[in-house]
């Protein structure tokens, strides 16, 4: 990638360190920004040398740690990606899912980003520029209840909030825009196949084919590669969308069924 657009930024991508959140990271490298990842374990691969920080970022005290340093040592986050998340919860509907899994799914995937956005906004108010990216679901808008149930709920308040905190920043030079992925091809899109497959006794290739289809299919014939959503958020966050904040990018191959 010969564009280094990005040169002089610095992103922070949460849970940059597998899946969709590395290739965002390793995206953003590519064109130039200094990148900041965090998760619980360190990286197995970090070919590009970002700059890795340890922390559960899903407890309240421990985030707040975790970016206050990062905001000591860099002095600036310009590019915030808010990428982790995910779902711990056990599939079955409504019946299965406690008070603790609906807390855990809210905390990990709403008040998480909603506390960093936080730490680091009055930064970027301060400089009248910024840019913040929630990455939320299609289960957000197309709500799966059999196995994500409490997931999709909190990713729809994340559009929402998303769609909220752009209104307020907007006019003070921060763009905020949420990227709803549907099924993409990741290490932990495997497992979580692997154990609807044990627990319904099935194959894979056939929990997939189900997944698919309970979504209406998949126009595109195939899960996104983590690197397709990458390319987008690499898009999004550069000089060349500077009119853009606010929407919701759907990227699913076409899955979503309603305009
Ligand atoms: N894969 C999909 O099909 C899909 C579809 C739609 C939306 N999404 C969304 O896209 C985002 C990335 O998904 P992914 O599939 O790429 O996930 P992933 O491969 O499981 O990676 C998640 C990242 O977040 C980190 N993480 C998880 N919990 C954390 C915590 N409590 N504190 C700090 N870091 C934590 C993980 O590292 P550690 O485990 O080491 O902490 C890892 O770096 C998520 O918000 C997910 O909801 C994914």
């Amino acid at each position: 990638m010969e564009n280094k657009e990005l040169t002089g930024k610095i992103a922070l991508v949460t849970g940059g360190t597998k899946g969709i959140g590395k290739a965002i990271a390793d995206r953003l490298a590519q064109a130039g920004a200094t990148v900041i990842i965090t998760a619980r374990n360190a990286p197995a691969d970090n070919k590009y040398g970002h700059h890795f920080i340890k922390g559960d970022l899903a407890n309240a005290s421990e985030a707040m740690t975790v970016i206050s340093s990062i905001l000591e040592k860099f002095g600036k986050v310009d590019i915030l990606i808010n990428n982790m998340g995910g779902s711990n919860s056990p599939s079955g509907g409504f019946g299965v899912l406690t008070d603790k899994h609906w807390e855990d799914e809210i905390q990990l995937n709403l008040l998480a980003p909603v506390r960093i956005d936080r730490t680091i906004l009055p930064g970027m108010l301060e400089n009248k520029s910024g840019v913040i990216i929630h990455i939320s679901s299609i289960s957000g808008i197309s709500p799966l209840y059999e196995s994500l149930g409490a997931y999709a709920v909190a990713k729809a308040a994340l559009i929402n909030y998303s769609k909220s905190l752009s209104k307020e920043v907007t006019p003070k030079g921060v763009r905020v825009l949420t990227v709803s992925p549907g099924m993409v091809k990741t290490e932990t899109m495997d497992s979580f196949l692997g154990t609807l497959a044990e627990s319904a006794g099935t194959t894979i290739d056939e929990i997939t084919q189900n997944l698919m289809a309970s979504l209406g299919g998949i126009p595109m014939g195939r899960m996104a590669d983590p690197k397709d959503v990458a390319e987008l958020v690499g898009y999004l966050v550069s000089p060349r969308a500077s009119y853009l904040s606010g929407a919701n990018y759907v990227i699913d191959g076409g899955t979503i069924p309603t305009i």
